[in-house]
């Protein structure tokens, strides 16, 4: 039986848990070839293909690389070039919050959310090319986030996320002559690892969007799937949003409430 994404190589980085291992149990049933998991945590990652083989029959390769680094993105890549002739899919999906506002948040905090959710996206388009033009016909996938959208108050986060939707603009003009399409994905708020320390905030949101819940990491990964798939082959510089009905104006139905007015 073919799947969503039969015969296709996809790599998804920050692969070791949350919407990064959802996305690779999602490509292995959708049976892909090869999934390639990576992630910074290497002892995470290798736990989480173990989970991610029971899901299919796809070779699994795992990679410790950190995305901030242009040396281990090029050691990578020779690697792989060993490997793989060919990459269909990339998933830049790894990243950090730093949920600081401008006065709180130092230079330091700064940098490190900017080059783990922007540098390490950049890299990431940047060294898999020369795999994803072998394709002919790839697709690659940028984890934004509804910050990308709209304001928030965690600044470095909001600043990466923005500049990540951009990126994914540029990258699609100037690849669709390659065969190779570009989105950016917007969630709202997912329960994963990322927001463990956010669940009062998250619950109070929850009132604010239509669905009145937040996210689950499969229901990214069935987007993210579809983004991966010829099913999507007139997409490309666009931005898809799975929140809930978060940022549709679910705001006023929680004042509306509050006042009586609903
Ligand atoms: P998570 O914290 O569960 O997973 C993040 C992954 O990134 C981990 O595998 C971690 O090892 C990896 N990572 C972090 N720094 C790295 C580095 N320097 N090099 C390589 N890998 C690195 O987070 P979650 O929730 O799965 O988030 C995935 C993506 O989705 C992130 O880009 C996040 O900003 C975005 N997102 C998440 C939302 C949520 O509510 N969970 C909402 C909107 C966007």
């Amino acid at each position: 039986m073919s799947g969503k994404l039969n015969g296709k190589t996809a790599l998804v980085t920050g692969a070791c848990n949350g919407i990064g291992l959802a996305d690779a149990i999602e490509f292995v049933k959708e049976k892909a070839d090869t999934v390639i998991m990576v992630s910074d945590n290497n002892e995470r990652l290798l736990e989480a293909k173990e989970t991610v083989k029971q899901y299919g029959n796809a070779e699994i390769i795992t990679y410790r690389l950190d995305v901030t680094s242009e040396n281990e993105w090029k050691d990578f890549i020779d690697e792989m070039s060993k490997k793989i002739n060919k990459l269909d899919v990339l998933v830049n999906n790894a990243g950090v919050n730093k949920r600081a506002t401008f006065q709180e948040c130092t230079l330091e905090d700064w940098n490190h959310v900017i080059t783990v959710n922007q540098t390490g996206v950049f890299l990431g388009m940047k060294y898999c090319l020369a795999l994803l033009k072998k394709s002919g016909n790839a697709s690659i996938i940028n984890m934004s986030s509804i910050t990308g959208l709209t304001g928030y108050f965690a600044v470095a986060y909001t600043a990466s996320k923005w500049a990540v939707r951009g990126m994914t603009k540029s990258a699609a003009m100037e690849f669709g002559e390659l065969g190779i399409r570009v989105n950016s994905i917007h969630p709202g708020f997912i329960n994963t690892p990322f927001n463990e320390s956010i669940q009062d905030l998250i619950k109070l949101s929850n009132g604010m969007n239509s669905l009145g819940r937040a996210g689950e990491a499969f229901e990214i990964a069935k987007a993210v799937t579809f983004l991966a798939s010829d099913d999507s082959s007139y997409m490309t510089g666009t931005e898809v949003i799975l929140d809930g009905g978060l940022t549709s104006g679910g705001q006023f139905k929680l004042l509306a409430k509050q006042f009586n007015n609903y």
